[in-house]
């Protein structure tokens, strides 16, 4: 075979076989292919597509470029989720207590913050003492014991995407849906779960902007998610502003505990409720309504609360600034950003992409992998768009361990705030979702 065939393949709109796709993976992972053909057929399948036959054989290849996760010591059925990525995105510890809680075992391996968006491994490390490292025997025996456990993904899973994603990210050929789709997919698959519940997200702090794209993406992973055997379900979120009030890892922590607790935004507790009956529901415990409800028992039972700590005690953290609000910490350094003189009639937009950048120079993510993290640092956003405002009105506070962060963040987070005379219209935070069979449902 010769990549110079596959890239004119490509090029003038063929569809690639199996065996040139699991060729062109092997080739990249041995290092045979160069570079800058691996690039042109990337940009080729942007510009041409790829289909869902296709799609899935590369996400089967990049899959079995590395190692899949064994999980055959943990009995009975194991659920995982996965977000895009987002600002104030921190459902996973809501949605994984809850399920546990609900008698649905919860296996997951999470990232890091990456780009813009928050990382799970993060938040949950902001807890004193955590270990994100658990050995494959650990991290069983806690999924066992407690019914959910969160581990960092290892490199082992998927080279042949750590190589493939990084090619893309230097030539522009990230926002592909086949691409996009085969390189969480693979991933997802390598983690081993039965059951995997999706949330797309779109909108201004999300790499998706349009709603119908994100349903697409959500339409082919879950596609791709059952061609490989998998109950695979999706929903398509709204990131056009960030979810919930709390950006940053410990915040985001504090509001993860506020939520298991009844309390928080209503539109954060719908994304939550929603992801976590589609998990169960996908599991075969009943319909998505049951669930529903049997969220809402073990949320006000204070269940789901209690399985959060008991998560976060099995992996050696201390859960206890989040069982007693009054040993929450918070950042020393603490800026209120007050709407001045021109802001008068409501806010029509927030940059959420901006946003989430400015969590990140208050220190919430790393600028280099060596990089260690404020987990102090974030916002607590007080108004939303939509909201009315009127000079001097609270918009945020930043949070921060370095003084030095405050002026750029706040330069950065007014930019990212537009206001207008009239009230706008705010999308409703729930889309669209695929269920079985790629039926999707709108709300
Ligand atoms: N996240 C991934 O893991 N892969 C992509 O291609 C995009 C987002």
């Amino acid at each position: 075979m010769r990549m110079y065939d596959l890239i004119v393949k490509k090029k003038n709109g063929g569809e690639l076989t199996r065996e040139e796709i699991a060729w062109f993976v092997r080739g990249v992972c041995s290092g045979e292919i160069p570079d800058a053909q691996t690039a042109a057929l990337l940009m080729a399948i942007c510009l041409k597509g790829m289909g869902e036959r296709e799609a899935s054989d590369l996400t089967q290849e990049m899959l079995a470029s590395g190692k899949t996760a064994d999980l055959s010591a943990i009995p009975g059925k194991k659920a995982d989720k996965h977000s895009t990525g987002g600002v104030g995105d921190s459902t996973t510890p809501v949605v994984a207590a809850v399920v546990a809680a609900c008698g649905l075992k919860v296996a997951k391996m999470s990232g890091r913050a990456l780009g813009h968006t928050g990382g799970t491994v993060d938040k949950f490390e902001s807890m004193p003492g955590f270990r994100s490292d658990l050995s494959p025997r650990e991290f069983a025996d806690v999924v066992n014991r407690v019914g959910a456990a969160v581990i960092a993904q290892t490199g082992e899973l998927c080279p042949a995407d750590k190589k493939l994603y990084a090619l893309r990210d230097l030539t522009g050929t990230i926002d592909n849906v086949a691409l996009i789709a085969s390189s969480i997919m693979s991933k997802k698959l390598a983690s081993g779960a039965d059951v995997i519940m999706l949330d797309v997200k779109y909108g201004s702090g999300a790499f998706i902007k349009k709603p119908e794209n994100a349903l697409e993406l959500a339409d082919l992973m879950v596609r791709i998610g059952e061609r490989a055997g998998r109950s695979v379900g999706a929903v398509v979120t709204s990131m056009d502003v960030p979810l919930g009030r709390a950006v940053g890892n410990l915040l985001e922590m504090y509001e993860a505990a506020d939520l298991l607790c009844g309390k928080g935004e209503p539109d954060k507790r719908l994304v939550c409720r929603t992801l976590a009956s589609g998990m169960l529901s996908l599991a075969g415990m009943g319909t998505r309504e049951a669930c529903g409800e049997m969220i809402d028992r073990a949320v006000a039972s204070g269940r789901a609360f209690e399985k959060l700590c008991e998560m976060i005690r099995a992996q050696g953290g201390d859960p206890a600034m989040l069982e007693e609000p009054g040993r929450r910490v918070y950042a020393p350094c603490r800026r209120e950003i007050r709407a001045d003189g021109d802001c008068r009639g409501y806010l029509t937009r927030m940059d959420t992409e901006k946003i989430g950048i400015t969590a990140g120079i208050l220190g919430e993510a790393r600028k280099r992998p060596e990089d260690k993290v404020d987990y102090t640092a974030g916002i607590l956003i007080a108004k939303k768009t939509g909201d009315p405002v009127k000079p001097g009105d609270l918009l945020c506070e930043l949070h921060t361990s370095d003084s030095s962060a405050l002026d750029e963040a706040e330069r950065l987070y007014r930019e990212a705030l537009t206001f207008g005379g009239e009230p706008p219209r705010v999308p409703p935070i729930l889309y669209a979702a695929v269920g079985p069979n790629g039926s999707v449902s709108r709300f």
